[in-house]
């Protein structure tokens, strides 16, 4: 059974979708079955991966309002073991189409039950938003990434972030878990990077991953070129960041990879 994972923040560029992609890969490279599932209109998870919108014929918003079409919608990427449940701008429509719905929150929950089994990790890359689509994307996982840029402010909106994750662990999903806090775009000649980075553990109670995921051109770059910062330069500084995440996590999962790198 598919432990599934959110990665949320409802900031806007704190990493969600750099994490969700490279997250993802780097897993599937350790030889987990993973599907990637783009939860926000703007594809970015799904163009990332080499998909074009243009191309894609069933988005997460048709199997919204057709379960059934889960199956065919998912598309294999360019990285073995890793599949795409591709997005498109039409899930926009999906928050307000979904609202006037009986059991409006457990839509995707709903979705990701028909295909759970056939993998090991499902992640859901969220939009920068606290509405239906993310509660959706809550109630559906056993655990939340929370992506955090090594930034001042960093941590203004993580309250929030966390009243929400609870207010679905009390409402439609007990088992809920912060899987962890992810410190992203680390910057180590930045002064203030440093100082965030090393008080972040005292400020939050949750669990803080320990790899940091460092700034890295590559890593900016590669979903220009619509692939993963492994598949793009597999020596940059970005891909050993998140391959040394990918088995921090299986770790943690208790569940270690078999392949070494
Ligand atoms: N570690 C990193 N190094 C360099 N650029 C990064 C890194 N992480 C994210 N970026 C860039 O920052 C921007 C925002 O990241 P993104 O993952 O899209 O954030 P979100 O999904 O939270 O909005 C993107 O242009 C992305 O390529
Ligand atoms: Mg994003």
């Amino acid at each position: 059974m598919g432990k599934i994972i959110a990665i949320a923040n409802q900031k806007g560029g704190v990493g969600k979708t750099t994490t969700a992609i490279n997250l993802s890969a780097a897993i599937a490279i350790l030889d987990k079955k993973v599907l990637l599932v783009d939860a926000d209109p703007q594809a970015n998870a799904t163009s990332g991966l080499g998909i074009d919108e243009e191309e894609v014929e069933i988005s997460l918003y048709d199997c919204l309002i057709n379960p059934d079409l889960v199956h065919k919608a998912v598309l294999p990427s360019i990285v073995p073991n890793l599949d795409i449940l591709p997005s498109s701008i039409d899930l926009v429509g999906a928050e307000i189409e979904l609202v006037s719905r009986k059991k409006r929150e457990y839509a995707l929950k709903k979705v990701l039950k028909r295909i759970k089994d056939d993998y090991d990790y499902i992640m859901i890359d969220c939009l920068p938003s606290l509405g239906l689509i993310t509660i959706n994307a809550l109630t559906a996982s056993h655990s939340v990434i929370i992506p955090i840029q090594c930034e001042v402010y960093s941590l203004t909106g993580l309250s929030k972030l966390k009243d929400t994750i609870m207010g679905v662990k009390n409402q439609f999903n007990t088992s809920l878990t912060i899987e962890g806090i992810l410190l992203t775009m680390f910057d180590k000649r930045l002064r203030m990077a440093n100082m965030v980075a090393s008080e972040i553990h005292d400020m939050v109670s949750d669990h803080v991953f320990e790899t940091i995921i460092q700034r890295n051109s590559k890593v900016g770059e590669s979903p220009s070129v619509g692939k993963p910062v492994i598949m793009y330069d597999a020596t940059s500084t970005g891909a050993v960041n998140f391959l040394h995440l990918a088995s921090e996590f299986l770790k943690y999962n208790n569940d270690p990879s078999e392949v070494s790198y």
